[in-house]
């Protein structure tokens, strides 16, 4: 079996961090206990590129004992859990993935792609891509793909507007358990932990300013105002900016922002919101972070042209100084921080994103011919992920007596 990770000796390290991922996922643990046996997955070949951390771990795993034959690569040069991935290349999967491997990104997707896939799991769209760019021959044999994220999904919709998209994908990012739970709550909690474990900084009283305010950036200022941070929202949608408003967050531009923050953080899914102009009315000393997903959103090759020295500060964290004297710094390359200077998130948020990429997975694997578009999530998959988590929070949750199903359908009664 071939693979390809940073050293094979952090294996027993990475499985240690597996089991702990799996005693935190409970969803997928009982997922694993329903299809393990029954193998609904033989004869089928998964591949995926998603960042391989322990969480991910736990979800190969269970696609591997579920019956599949699986490939992986990370779906980012900086998200690689080093440890991880040895365990996984100890346990017989074929893995093509490394922190820090820039260079060797779309040769690792490569790699993964020899196994011809069935189903392609994906974060970022980037295995959908190349397949379609470099890999025509692939498609009659796929039967669908999953995707994971929200700039992936702009991707494939796109492709899709234009009828260039050749096989079904199911959008597991638009999953109400995975985008309310996983992108608001999950990034905002690691964004700090990135943020932090890069910095050390005191968030307490600091001026802290996001861009955006969709499911990935309304959960880090909420996180950043939790932490005493003084937050201002920065917006193009005039709705989300007024929900900003109305949630107690400063709003404004980001034009004028950038005169005032102590901490920038993009999560946008868009391109420059931070540019180099806002990059010169910056404070000395400000600092620059990004958790949307492609390392676009701040304008760092303006910033290295800019700049007149650069230097490594400590792990994930960069000055650059200006022609002007004053020094910003940037983290983890402008790469999502919360996976790239910290974990990802916590697994027990993973937990649901990943019940519902191994759900969908299972829904390719029965399906026959489905039309080359974008299928959504269903409700009673949400409701079935949501269910199983409550029960393994303790928690219980109401049910509908008959006789409120038939108020709720009917329109006779009022006042
Ligand atoms: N770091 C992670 O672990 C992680 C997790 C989930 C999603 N993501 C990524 O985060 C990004 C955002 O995802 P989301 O689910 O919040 O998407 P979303 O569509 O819910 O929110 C994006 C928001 O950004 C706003 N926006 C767009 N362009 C802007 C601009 N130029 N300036 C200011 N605001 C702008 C939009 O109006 C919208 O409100 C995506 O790239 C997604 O793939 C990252």
């Amino acid at each position: 079996m071939e693979f390809k990770v940073k050293d094979i000796s952090l294996a027993k390290q990475g499985r240690l961090n597996i089991e702990w991922a799996e005693n935190h996922m409970p969803v997928m643990m009982e997922l694993r206990k329903r299809y393990a046996k029954s193998k609904p997955l033989k004869g089928l070949k998964i591949a995926g590129c998603l960042h391989v951390t322990k969480e991910t771990a736990v979800l190969v795993e269970t696609l591997k004992m579920c019956g599949a034959q699986v490939a992986w690569s990370g779906c980012n040069p900086l998200s690689t859990q080093d440890d991880v991935a040895a365990a996984l290349a100890k346990a017989g999967i074929p893995i093509f993935a490394w922190r820090g491997n820039h260079k060797e990104y779309y040769w690792c997707i490569e790699q993964v792609l020899k196994i011809k896939p069935h189903i392609t799991v994906d974060d970022g769209a980037d295995l959908v891509f190349t397949i379609h760019k470099k890999h025509r021959e692939l498609i009659p044999d796929i039967i669908g793909g999953c995707e994971e994220t929200a700039t992936g999904m702009v991707r494939i919709r796109a492709m899709a507007a234009e009828g260039k998209l050749s096989y079904p994908i199911i959008s597991v990012s638009d999953a109400q358990t995975k985008f309310e739970f996983d992108s608001t709550w999950g990034t905002g909690q690691s964004t700090v932990d990135g943020i932090l474990r890069a910095t050390n900084l005191l968030l307490a009283g600091k001026k802290v300013v996001i861009g955006g305010f969709g499911h990935v950036a309304s959960g880090i200022a909420k996180r950043m105002k939790g932490m005493g941070a003084h937050v201002t929202v920065c917006e193009v949608d005039p709705v989300k900016a007024l929900k900003a408003a109305m949630e107690g967050f400063n709003v404004s531009s980001m034009d004028e922002a950038s005169k005032f923050g102590d901490l920038f953080v993009t999560a946008t899914g868009c391109k420059h919101v931070i540019t180099t102009k806002h990059i010169r009315n910056m404070k000395n000393g400000a600092i620059v972070a990004n958790s949307g997903h492609f390392n676009v959103e701040i304008d760092v090759a303006g910033l290295e042209k800019l700049a007149k020295k650069k230097r490594t500060i400590r792990k994930d964290n960069v000055e650059y100084t200006l022609p002007n004297g004053k020094k910003i710094y940037l983290l983890a390359e402008g790469r999502l921080v919360n996976i790239s200077a910290a974990e990802g998130h916590p697994s027990s948020v993973m937990d649901m994103s990943f019940a519902n990429q191994f759900l969908s997975v299972l829904r390719l694997a029965k399906s026959k011919n489905l039309e080359p578009k974008v299928y959504e999530i269903s409700r009673e998959q949400d409701n079935l992920i949501a269910g199983l988590k409550l029960k393994s929070m303790g928690m219980k949750f109401d049910n509908l007596t008959k006789e409120q199903e038939k108020y709720l359908c009917s329109w006779e009664e009022g006042t």
